[in-house]
């Protein structure tokens, strides 16, 4: 099924095909409103990959796909075009590995007209969509059954929003509430950025999964007290040894949990695998303005001038990782092992 027709997704894209435009929903101006921005240029779908408009590791390959597909339409250079998109942001390698598939599908279109080179890239960026859906639905299915019953606590968003429609952690939670296997879910509120607070809540708002927004400092007090039995998170770039980056403050909580003895899941599809990277030393993690860690949106918080750092990501190391959930199955240590497998697997 096109991912854009599935009933039970949260899908943060459209792709007119008429008028040859990508739609995103503004990730900025949820949950206040849902504002769908058309963007027929690919330097603005780069901006918007930039500015978090559109954000989520698989969420910001899908945008970027079509990005290509806007440039390549305007008869831009496609060096050019995938060089822009390239740069927007370091450190989730879906947006890498998205780029690359584009490219090399545009090789091999090369010797078509213009007309169907469009086509073809258009027909690609779809298939990167659809591909991720059925992914995520997978790793539904493979990982509602590991989460422990009582109350799961995830980080950031890794659902719907941030992927082509169901979401990693949080579609991994849906089906394991779905099946009665949860009572509930905990959302961390994701300083600076507020993904737990506004679109993690939103999108369970929304599919009816109880969620309980906490501050990000609140998550060892409810452990302790045994208010949370697992955590679930999605991630960015899974290195060759199993060192996950994932958004600022998943390796305090992967700290947390090991000290309460609770289990520590990550759900990511094979795109998120990065065997290139030899372990999370070498994963190159952003640094945003401080601008967003002064503020809340408009409201200054900090003093004027104070030094402030904005590290967007963390790596939690593969010691910590209980398992990791992907499309082809879960993946226990050691992880360079279990992943190379899985990476091979059909
Ligand atoms: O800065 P963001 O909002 O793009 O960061 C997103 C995350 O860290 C998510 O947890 C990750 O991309 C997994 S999304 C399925």
């Amino acid at each position: 099924m096109s991912a854009s027709l599935h009933p039970t997704l949260l899908s943060p894209l459209r792709f007119d095909k008429g008028l040859c435009e990508l739609l995103l929903i503004d990730q900025l101006a949820l949950p206040g409103e849902e504002i769908w921005r058309r963007y027929s240029d690919y330097q603005a779908v780069a901006d918007a990959i930039r500015n978090m408009v559109v954000r989520g590791a698989p969420a910001i390959g899908i945008a970027a796909a079509f990005g290509v597909v806007l440039g390549v339409k305007a008869g831009e250079p496609l060096e050019q075009v995938i060089a822009t998109l390239r740069s927007t942001r370091p450190t989730a390698v879906n947006l890498f590995w998205a780029l690359d598939r584009m490219q090399r599908r545009a090789a091999e279109l090369s010797m078509l007209s213009h007309h169907k080179q469009v086509e073809g890239l258009c027909t690609e960026a779809q298939a990167i969509w659809d591909e991720d859906v059925a992914m995520c639905l997978r790793m539904a299915e493979h990982g509602a059954k590991l989460l422990p019953p009582g109350n799961v606590l995830t980080h950031c968003n890794a659902g719907g929003l941030a992927t082509g429609g169901y979401g990693t952690a949080v579609g991994v939670i849906r089906s394991a509430f779905a099946l009665g296997h949860i009572a509930g879910v905990f959302a961390d509120e994701t300083r600076p950025f507020l993904q737990g607070a506004r679109l993690t809540a939103y999108e369970f708002q929304k599919a009816g999964v109880p969620v309980t927004v906490i501050c990000d400092n609140m998550a060892g007090h409810l452990m302790a007290r045994g208010e949370i039995q697992s955590v679930i998170v999605g991630a960015d770039r899974i290195a060759k040894n199993g060192d996950v980056a994932n958004k600022i403050g998943t390796y305090s909580l992967a700290v947390l949990a090991k000290a309460h003895g609770i289990p520590f899941f990550v759900a990511a599809p094979r795109s998120t695998l990065d065997p290139k990277t030899a372990s999370g030393r070498d994963i190159p993690i952003e640094e945003r303005s401080t601008e967003e860690v002064v503020k809340i949106g408009p409201v200054r918080l900090a003093p004027v001038g104070v030094l402030a750092r904005h590290p967007a990501f963390d790596v939690t190391p593969a010691h910590l990782v209980t398992a990791i959930i992907t499309d082809a199955g879960i993946a226990r240590a050691p992880y360079d092992t279990s992943l190379s497998a899985l990476l091979l697997a059909t």
